[in-house]
């Protein structure tokens, strides 16, 4: 049973967890101590009932979860800073892109129960797609981060070794589905709507477009067929796009994101 979580980083990603543990469907009710240097800049989340500070020591005494949020290039730090005061029982969640959990037991005295979990910026709404791994954990410790992060979104167990591609597809992959809807904001508005509607009506038409996918069990071109009537305007466009490299360029943009993390790159 999880009483006290400690989230050490409380940047994007580790405030983005915070809001999501605490409004998600069902609540985290234990508490919940979130640090940075600068921690002016999270004193809003105090108005959800979560502590923050900059004592990553003392917001590591007695936590039962450690969610380690920070940059990779910063993990090993931090581990030996904490590492002395974590319980045996503690278990160790790195967020960090790029980073093996067998590096992280290194830098943590070889300890076990290591989860790796990418989660998505949706997180604070309740909406992420949430990849895990573990690492000599026990499948009663899975359960208990099952438990933990269903709540938030959708949970996924993967290997290890596909995490570099969980964090391009899900993490990586907000951005370019957020990027998408900017595009067609803006070719919205060179057809005749305002920005706001122009976006409003782009992020919704996505939105649904995705449910009928997730809800529907059916395919993208299965959807696809059924809006584009021969001779129509819906093929046109799209075959347009397809000319101008479409597909092609959100594969490569995956790839080029893929390889960075592989050659060892810090930087998503
Ligand atoms: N953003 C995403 O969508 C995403 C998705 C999946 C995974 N990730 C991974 O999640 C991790 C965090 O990413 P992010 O985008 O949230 O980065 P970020 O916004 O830069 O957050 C990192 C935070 O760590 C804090 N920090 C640095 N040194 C610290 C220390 N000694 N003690 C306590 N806090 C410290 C920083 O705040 P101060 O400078 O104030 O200390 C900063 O707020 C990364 O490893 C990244 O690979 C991110």
């Amino acid at each position: 049973m999880i009483k006290k979580i400690a989230i050490i980083g409380g940047g994007n990603l580790g405030t983005a967890i915070a809001r999501g543990l605490v409004s998600s469907v069902k609540p985290f009710d234990g508490e919940i101590v979130v640090t940075r240097r600068r921690v002016h800049l999270i004193k809003s989340l105090e108005e959800f009932g979560i502590v923050v500070g900059q004592d990553n020591v003392g917001a590591v005494k007695n936590a039962d979860l450690v969610i380690l949020a920070v940059k990779p290039f910063q993990l090993e730090d931090i581990l030996a800073e904490i590492e002395p005061a974590l319980s045996d029982k503690a278990l160790l969640i790195s967020l960090a892109a790029g980073v093996d959990a067998r590096q992280i037991s290194d830098m943590a005295s070889g300890r076990k129960s290591i989860f790796r979990v990418m989660p998505n910026t949706a997180i604070s709404i309740g909406e992420s797609m949430t990849c895990v791994s573990s690492y000599e954990a026990t499948e009663e410790q899975e359960a208990v981060i099952r438990d933990l992060f269903e709540p938030t979104g959708i949970v996924q167990f993967i290997p290890e070794e596909l995490m570099a591609s969980a964090t391009v597809l899900a993490a990586c992959g907000i951005a370019f589905a957020l990027r998408f809807i900017r595009a067609a904001t803006q070719g919205g508005v060179e057809i005749g709507f305002g920005s706001d509607l122009a976006l409003k009506i782009a992020s919704q038409t996505v939105k649904g477009a995705a449910e009928l996918i997730i809800r529907g069990e059916t395919h993208p071109e299965a959807e696809i067929d059924k809006v584009t009537t021969p001779r129509g305007i819906t093929i046109s466009g799209l075959n347009e796009m397809e000319h101008q490299g479409f597909s092609s360029a959100l594969i490569k943009g995956l790839i080029t994101s893929f390889e960075k993390i592989e050659n060892g790159s810090k930087k998503k």
